[in-house]
C-alpha cells in the first residue's frame, strides 16, 4: 500500500531535511511540505472534492500527517488536536526534541499516534509512518464498512466581534444563532465576551455553569462539556460568561482553543460572541474561525474603531483585513456613511446583508431578557436571519462552503508576539486613543487617525 505523507514543517531547511528522509521510506508518497498550521488544516479540508462524502472524503486524506514540534500559529499539540477531531481517519505522527516521557503522554492525548524523536533517523522515522499508516488504514475499513457513520467535518465556527461596545454584537450573535437552529443545525453559542458577557440575559437564562468551567481542564469529554452548557429552551447550547467578570482571566487562548475545537467536534455551527475588548482567549477564537464577523455602527467613531481592531487583529497576526467580514448595525438610510464607504476604510469586506435601525422593534424584548422573542416580522430580526442565509449558516452542512479562513500563507506567530494579548487587560492598541479631528479631504477621511 502506498502510504501517502503530508509533511507541516515551518522550517525550510527542516521540511527538506525531512522530504529526503522519507524519500528513502518504502512505499511513501510525501507531498510537498506545508509551512504552517492553517496551510495544513486547509489542505486537509479541501483534499477531497467539495461534494465528497463518507469514504470517498475520508479515502482522499493523506494516511499520516508529520507534525514539527515548531509549527505555527497553532501550537502543535493544539494543532494535533485539531486534525485528530476533525479528521480522526489521519495519523498523526510528533517529530519533537524531546524524547521525555511527559510531551509523550502529551501528544498522545492530544490524539496523536507516535512520536519520531529529533535529529530524525531514517529507521525510526520509517516505523513511525508505517504504524500510523497502518492505525489509519484501520480506522479507513471501520469507516467504509458502513457500521458507523463516518465523521463529518468539523462544525463552522462563526465569531462575532465589536468594533466598539454596544455596536450590537451580541443581538447580532444571538439572532444568527436562532436562526442557524431554526434551519435544524446543532448550534453552540459561546460567550467570549468574558468580562461583560450578556448572552445570560438576553435570552433569559440563571444559570451557574459557565465557560470558566471548562478552562484547565485536558480532556473535554462530552459529559464534562456538558455539565458546562446550558440547554436552552429554544434548541441552543449556551456556554456563557462567568457571572464574576474578573473570573475571565481563567481561560486563556489554550482554553479557549480547546473549548472551540471540542465544541466544533459535537454541533454543525459555533458561534462565539467575543464582545469588543480582546483578550488572548477571544483573540485565539478570531484566528481559528471560519468566518469572522466585526460588527460596526455607520459613525465615525465606531468605524475608526472597527479600523483600530481590524489593524491591532492584522499587527498581532490573528487575522487579515480582508479575511474580516464587517457587518454594518444600525443602519439608516440617511446616514452619509454607507457600506462602500466603510469597506474603504476598514479594508474589509462588507456583508451584502446590512441591519437597519429599529429600536422600537427590539425594546420590548431587551426590557423582557427574551431575545429569543423578538417578532418574526422584525426587519431587524430578518436582517440577520437573512445574514445568516448570506453566511451559509442556515444550509445543510454538506452544502456550506468553507468560508476564506484568516491564516493562509501567514507567518507563524511566535509566543512573544501572541503573550501581546494577556489573558485578562486590555492591550493598549486596543484602547481608544486621542480623538483625531477629522481630516479636511477625501471620503473616508475621517477615519483616518495619526
Ligand atoms: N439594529 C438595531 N436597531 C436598534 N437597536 C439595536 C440594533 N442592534 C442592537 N441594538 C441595541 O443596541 C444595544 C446594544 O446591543 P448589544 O448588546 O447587542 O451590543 P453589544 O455590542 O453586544 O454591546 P456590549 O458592548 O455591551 O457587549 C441594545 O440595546 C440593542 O437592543
Ligand atoms: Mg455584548
Amino acid at each position: 500500500m502506498t502510504i501517502r505523507i503530508l509533511p507541516a514543517v515551518g522550517d525550510p531547511d527542516a521540511a527538506r531535511a525531512l522530504t529526503t528522509l522519507l524519500a528513502g521510506v518504502p512505499d511513501a508518497a510525501t507531498a510537498p511540505p506545508v509551512a504552517d498550521s492553517a496551510a495544513l488544516l486547509d489542505a486537509l479540508a479541501g483534499a477531497a472534492p467539495p461534494d465528497a462524502t463518507g469514504p470517498a472524503a475520508v479515502e482522499a486524506l493523506p494516511e499520516v500527517v508529520l507534525v514539527h514540534e515548531r509549527i505555527g500559529p497553532l501550537p502543535a499539540l493544539d494543532l494535533i488536536r485539531e486534525v485528530a477531531l476533525r479528521f480522526p481517519a489521519v495519523g498523526v505522527v510528533l517529530l519533537t526534541a524531546d524524547a521525555g516521557p511527559a510531551l509523550y503522554s502529551a501528544a498522545m492525548d492530544a490524539g496523536a499516534r507516535g512520536v519520531a524523536g529529533l535529529p530524525l533517523g531514517h529507521d525510526e522515522l520509517a516505523a513511525r509512518v508505517r504504524a500510523a499508516a497502518q492505525w489509519a488504514a484501520g480506522v479507513r475499513v471501520h469507516l467504509g464498512g458502513g457500521r458507523e457513520a463516518p465523521p463529518g467535518p468539523a462544525g463552522t465556527l462563526l465569531t462575532v466581534t465589536g468594533a466598539k461596545g454596544g455596536t450590537g454584537t451580541t443581538v447580532t450573535a444571538v439572532q444568527l444563532a436562532l436562526a442557524a437552529r431554526q434551519a435544524g443545525r446543532r448550534v453552540a453559542l459561546v460567550d467570549l465576551d468574558l468580562q461583560s458577557g450578556d448572552i445570560a440575559s438576553y435570552l433569559d437564562v440563571q444559570f451557574r455553569r459557565s465557560v470558566v468551567d471548562l478552562a484547565g481542564i485536558a480532556d473535554l469529554s462530552a459529559r464534562v462539556l456538558a455539565d458546562a452548557i446550558h440547554d436552552h429552551p429554544t434548541g441552543l447550547a449556551l456556554l456563557l460568561a462567568p457571572e464574576e467578570g474578573e473570573r475571565g482571566e481563567e481561560v486563556d487562548d489554550h482554553a479557549a482553543r480547546q473549548i472551540v475545537t471540542a465544541l466544533r467536534a459535537r454541533y454543525d455551527v459555533v458561534i462565539a460572541d467575543c464582545g469588543s475588548q480582546m483578550q488572548s482567549a477571544n483573540a485565539a477564537a478570531v484566528e481559528l474561525a471560519d468566518t469572522a464577523l466585526l460588527v460596526t455602527t455607520p459613525d465615525v467613531v465606531a468605524v475608526r474603531a472597527a479600523k483600530r481592531q481590524v489593524r491591532l487583529w492584522d499587527r498581532l497576526r490573528i487575522r487579515k483585513a480582508e479575511s474580516t467580514l464587517t457587518v454594518v448595525n444600525r443602519l439608516t438610510r440617511h446616514t452619509e456613511i454607507q457600506p462602500p464607504l466603510i469597506a474603504k476604510a476598514t479594508g474589509t469586506a462588507v456583508a451584502a446583508t446590512t441591519v437597519p435601525a429599529a429600536f422600537k422593534e427590539l425594546q420590548p424584548c431587551v426590557d423582557s431578557g427574551r431575545m429569543q422573542d423578538l417578532d418574526a416580522r422584525s426587519t431587524v430580526r430578518a436582517a440577520l436571519w437573512a445574514l445568516a442565509g448570506e453566511l451559509g449558516l442556515v444550509a445543510a452542512a454538506s452544502g456550506v462552503p468553507r468560508l476564506k479562513s484568516g491564516h493562509r500563507g501567514r507567518p507563524s506567530l511566535t509566543g512573544r508576539r501572541r503573550k501581546a494579548l494577556p489573558a485578562g487587560p486590555v492591550p493598549p492598541q486596543a484602547t481608544p486613543g486621542p480623538a483625531t479631528p477629522p481630516a479636511p479631504a477625501g471620503p473616508s477621511a475621517p477615519y483616518e487617525e495619526g
